[in-house]
């Protein structure tokens, strides 16, 4: 029987490209977002390889709940879940509406944990495995991002904790931190009021691409690695956080502060 994997906002970014990745593996995809024509885009590419497209809320109980058994209705079984879907801000934390920091931790970290206890029984069964897309912000925080750094902190926390709850049982966990990369968060990144900030304040060209970010993940996922850290500036961050954090907190303010627009005092 052909193998099954769910990505969790899949009609962009990161996850348009794990769809695409999966399902040229060999893997019956099911994939979620909000958007009905990037979703309808994303069918049309996949053309006849089995996907199931499904518009439902990451951060909706009962859409993961449904996310869930309309893969198993269609495909009979569940080797991958992907907590993929996600969404930034940008704003200082004293201007910033406490709505909009509930929401992205109601998206990124609710939305995996929702999609994670629905999925996991499944996982039990087939030996599948885990993989949360969290983020360098995962590890060190930055200004203006407190919200997104919370959510991404607190996923990471869960699935620490659940790795090892369930160490005997087979099911592989794998948390991705990508860093900078060229998608879409950065257009549709919340303000202080909750509304798209519209543009990327940041060269996306630059950045490691979406494609590059999906196939180091599946393969990160063959070799069972525990954590996948992207980027030589990621991978920077993540080790000199560890022994120096104090002069990280100045270097990361001056890099943060040279973003166009930054809200930085
Ligand atoms: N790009 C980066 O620099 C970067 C760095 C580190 C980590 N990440 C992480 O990578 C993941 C993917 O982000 P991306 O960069 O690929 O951004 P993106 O291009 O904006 O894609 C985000 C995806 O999440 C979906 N999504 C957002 N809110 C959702 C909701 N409430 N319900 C269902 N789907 C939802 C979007 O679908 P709809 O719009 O159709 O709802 C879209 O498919 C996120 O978790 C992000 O934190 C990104």
């Amino acid at each position: 029987m052909q193998k099954a994997a769910i990505i969790t906002g899949g009609s962009s970014g990161i996850g348009k490209a794990l769809v695409l990745k999966y399902a040229n593996e060999g893997y019956a995809v099911t994939f979620t977002g909000r958007n009905k024509q990037r979703m309808q885009q994303v069918s049309n590419e996949l053309g006849k390889r089995t996907h199931l497209a499904l518009e439902l809320d990451a951060s909706n109980r009962g859409d993961n709940e449904k996310m869930v058994s309309e893969t198993i209705k269609s495909f009979g079984r569940l080797d991958v879940l992907v907590c993929n879907a996600g969404i930034s801000m940008r704003a200082l934390f004293e201007d910033l509406d406490p709505d909009v920091f509930k929401r992205l931790m109601d998206i990124n970290f609710y939305g995996a944990v929702y999609a994670t206890k629905f999925a996991l029984p499944h996982l039990l069964e087939s030996k599948g495995t885990i993989i949360a897309i969290s983020s360098i912000n995962g590890w060190r925080s930055t200004p203006a991002r407190s919200a997104y750094s919370a959510s991404k902190f607190a996923m990471q926390g869960f699935y620490e904790s659940l790795r090892t709850e369930i160490m005997n049982r087979g099911v592989h966990v794998l948390v991705v931190c990508p860093g900078f990369t060229c998608s879409n968060i950065r257009n549709v990144a919340l303000n202080a009021e909750g509304q798209a900030q519209g543009e990327s304040p940041r060269d996306e060209e630059k950045m490691m691409t979406s494609e590059e970010v999906a196939d180091r993940t599946f393969e990160a996922a063959i070799k069972k690695k525990r954590d996948l850290i992207l980027t030589f500036q990621g991978k920077m961050a993540v080790l000199l956080n560890k022994f120096i954090p104090s002069k990280l907190d100045k270097l990361v303010y001056k890099m943060m502060k040279k973003e166009a627009d930054n809200p930085l005092k």
